[in-house]
């Protein structure tokens, strides 16, 4: 049986929401940490204009290959291995990095090896998407937010939800502006990144 998570069954639609106007003028998709290929599958079908290219842990590899074998649209392609700590990152340019509910699982070292490969990958008027949730100002959201926090920082002391000011430090260090910030629901954000006109 294949891999499955109902987070992503009650969050894909609303994210593709967001993705159909943010992506519209793209080609090429990257995701990091695609996961079941839940989210992969669905935005690939829905989004044809796109190529997208899921990728994840070498050892997570199979059960995503296996969902997108048996489910994914033409334009969705085979996944690869992607560690984002890994310099450089596998890949050709791509028009647009996508990645869900993974900032606040890996460590934040690996956070910053992140935005460092999401700037060499991009291109000139690259974009980077990434859902999940964050605090603001050193807030969180909701208390149920907090709750998820403590939960995730007992499980594994170097995860956590992340500060929205810090990620935007570091997409700055990565030549890219912050173009829009859209309120998701259970208290998730859809954040959007654009590269600096005339960045790298
Ligand atoms: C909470 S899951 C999210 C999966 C999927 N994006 C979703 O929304 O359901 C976090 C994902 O990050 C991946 N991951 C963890 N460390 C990673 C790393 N260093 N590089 C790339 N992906 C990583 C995990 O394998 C896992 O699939």
């Amino acid at each position: 049986m294949l891999a499955f998570s109902e987070a992503c069954e009650r969050n894909k639609g609303p994210i593709l929401e967001v993705l159909r106007s943010a992506l519209a003028s793209s080609r090429s998709v990257l995701e990091i940490g695609s996961g079941t290929g839940q989210h992969a599958v669905h935005f690939a079908a829905a989004l044809p204009h796109l190529s997208w290219q899921p990728s994840e842990l070498a050892g997570q590899l199979a059960p995503l290959a296996e969902r997108i074998r048996l489910e994914g649209a033409p334009n969705l392609l085979a996944p690869i291995a992607l560690n984002v700590r890994e310099h450089p990152w596998p890949v050709e340019a791509v028009d647009a990095v996508f990645s869900a509910n993974t900032l606040h699982i890996i460590p934040w070292s690996a956070v910053r090896d992140f935005f460092r490969g999401v700037g060499e990958a991009l291109g000139r008027s690259g974009l980077l998407c990434v859902y999940g949730p964050f605090r603001y100002q050193g807030e969180y959201t909701s208390d149920s937010n907090a709750e998820f926090d403590r939960w995730l920082k007992a499980r594994d002391p170097v995860s956590g939800i992340r500060d929205f000011e810090a990620l935007d430090e570091l997409a700055r260090a990565a030549g890219l502006v912050l173009a829009a910030d859209h309120a998701m629901p259970a208290n998730n954000r859809t954040l959007v990144w654009q590269r600096l006109p005339g960045g790298a």
